[in-house]
């Protein structure tokens, strides 16, 4: 098998996408499979892995040249179903989910909704888009935080204490997305799980992973990047706790028609089950949750990489 991993993209997860991507390629040709790669430069253009730029034409057809495409691409215009989108016209087997779970899910106010609506209790939040705003922002009490509806590895989220850093952080999101999410602060636990669709379409749900931090800090971009983070997997539940956050994760997968892995972010408040987010192309190094939830399980990373390329060949 040929498989094309590409990675970068035109938004704040550029470096992150291209780590992905590294170690992506690294489990691939562990695992025995010849391994190309192409990167998405941060103003859009193409490149080759040794920097010569190409044209998008040139990329799809090497795209076409492989048996498949895993797309190591987080954030806007890759992730949220804008490269799925390609990869159907393109008419190449592509890893992880299409076009509607890609783009549902990166909308952190729509993935909310249908939380919601399934009965998995999310943040009380507030939607603003210019001057149209849906809820009732006077019902927030603080803290709260401030992210773009569309963005990843917290770029443009704030944690806000008071209303004089409200706008700062309004604005601040607005960079990264013209829409704007605002959620009571969650004080609790996040635990993340995730949900990989086998082969043979069946649902594997992983262990649950802990992130070390006070139960008040934000789990942010310096946090996630500057150092290894600490995690703790499997994370310590209660039966209960875990039964509820796997009934959830598993439920959000499915509503949102997802495929490959996804990885579904969650607090625990209380006795509560709180979803965050769901990500549909979760960071995939060696150190990133994901690989570590599923290792604790015996599965390795090039055997975990190995299964989401033969689920995008079944
Ligand atoms: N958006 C980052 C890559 C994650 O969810 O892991
Ligand atoms: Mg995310």
């Amino acid at each position: 098998q040929h498989v094309m991993v590409i990675g970068g993209g035109a938004n704040a997860e550029h470096e992150v996408s291209l780590g992905s991507a590294a170690a992506v390629r690294e489990a691939l040709a562990a695992s025995g499979r010849t391994v190309t790669g192409l990167a998405i430069r941060r103003d859009g253009e193409w490149e080759t892995l040794s920097g010569e730029r190409i044209s998008l034409a040139a990329a799809i057809q090497r795209m076409r040249e492989s048996d498949v495409v895993f797309p190591a691409l987080h954030g806007e215009g890759t992730e949220d179903g804008t490269f799925a989108g390609l990869l159907e016209i393109v008419g190449v087997p592509y890893v992880g989910s299409g076009v509607r779970a890609g783009a549902l899910a990166m909308d952190k106010w729509a993935a909310k909704l249908i939380a919601t609506e399934l009965g998995i209790a999310t943040a009380q939040g507030v939607l603003i888009d210019g001057e149209q705003v849906c809820g009732d922002p006077a019902g927030l009490p603080f803290p709260v935080m401030v992210k773009p509806v569309a963005s990843g590895s917290s770029y443009g989220a704030t944690r806000v204490d008071s209303s004089a850093e409200l706008t700062a952080a309004i604005e601040h999101a607005r960079t990264f997305d013209d829409r704007v999410l605002i959620e009571t602060f969650v004080v609790g636990r996040e635990v993340d799980i995730a949900v990989l669709r086998g082969a043979d379409g069946t649902l594997h749900i992983s262990q649950p992973l802990e992130i070390g931090k006070d139960a008040d800090a934000v789990f942010d971009t310096a946090l996630k990047y500057d150092a290894e983070p600490d995690f703790v997997v499997p994370a310590p539940l209660t039966a209960e706790e875990g039964e509820a956050m796997r009934t959830a994760a598993r439920a959000l997968f499915v509503a949102l028609g997802c495929d490959g892995v996804a990885r579904v972010d969650f607090f625990i408040q209380g006795a509560e089950i709180v979803f965050n987010e769901i990500n549909t192309m979760p960071g995939m190094t060696q150190l990133s949750q994901v690989p570590r939830m599923f290792a604790v399980d015996g599965v390795s990373f090039p055997e975990l990489v190995a299964w989401l390329v033969e689920g995008a060949l079944a």
